[in-house]
């Protein structure tokens, strides 16, 4: 199966996790792209969707699945089905590779469960390899890349990429993050971080991984 196929299958998967009658939060994504697609077959069996991104609510308006507003909710998300850059073997992640991450994060936040979609290639040992996305106000940037630079890593800014929140993207390579709650609430307390990719205090509730051999439940 190609790589494509893999995200197809697990986000077909997820349909299954959801409550039915209830709304449900979206993530952002080529993977969740599947699920949205998925999702308009039982459209009449949710109560519409609370989405992370410009690009997941133009998808699932396109579809007639009902788009609530994340500020509307009066009660909580039983479940949020999002992709991810990396998973490891305790449900933390590294996302914000689409850039859209402090939605992501804000809806995740909202949501009882975090159902992570992900082809395998997803699943690593120990965060680090794929470049930590960080969005930043722009004037903190550069005392944000010395931060970095302190840790042994190099922070740039994503080119040509502006946040749904009108805000650039630091990428930062050279982190092997072994504790990721530590690094998520120090990166937190740097001034002008906006959000930090890091999903540790919103970790996976469980994974959905695509494999040759079919999906993978991981419970975390
Ligand atoms: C969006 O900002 C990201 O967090 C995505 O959820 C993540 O990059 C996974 O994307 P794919 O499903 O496209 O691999």
């Amino acid at each position: 199966m190609t790589q494509d196929e893999l995200k197809a299958l697990v986000a077909r998967a997820a349909i299954e996790h959801l409550v039915p009658g209830a709304l449900v939060g979206v993530g952002t994504g080529s993977t969740v792209n599947h699920f949205i697609d998925a999702l308009a077959a039982i459209k009449d069996r949710i109560a519409g969707a609370v989405s992370s991104s410009v690009q997941s609510s133009e998808r699932l308006r396109r579809h007639g699945i009902p788009v609530i507003e994340a500020a509307e909710l009066s009660a909580p998300l039983p479940v949020y089905v999002d992709g991810a850059d990396e998973i490891d073997h305790h449900g933390y992640m590294i996302k914000g590779g689409g850039a859209a991450l402090t939605r992501e994060k804000i809806v995740a936040d909202l949501a009882e469960r975090f159902v992570c979609i992900a082809d395998e290639s997803k699943l690593v040992d120990t965060l680090g390899r794929f470049p930590l996305p960080v969005e930043v106000i722009p004037m903190a940037a550069p005392q944000i890349v010395r931060r970095f630079e302190k840790l042994g890593a190099t922070a740039t800014l994503r080119p040509g990429v502006i946040t749904d929140n009108g805000q650039p993207i630091l990428d930062v390579r050279g982190l092997k993050i072994t504790d990721p709650l530590a690094l998520e609430t120090e990166i937190n307390q740097w001034p002008g971080v906006v959000t930090v990719g890091i999903f540790a205090r919103h970790k996976a509730s469980l994974c959905l991984l695509g494999t040759a051999a079919g999906v993978r439940t991981l419970q975390f």
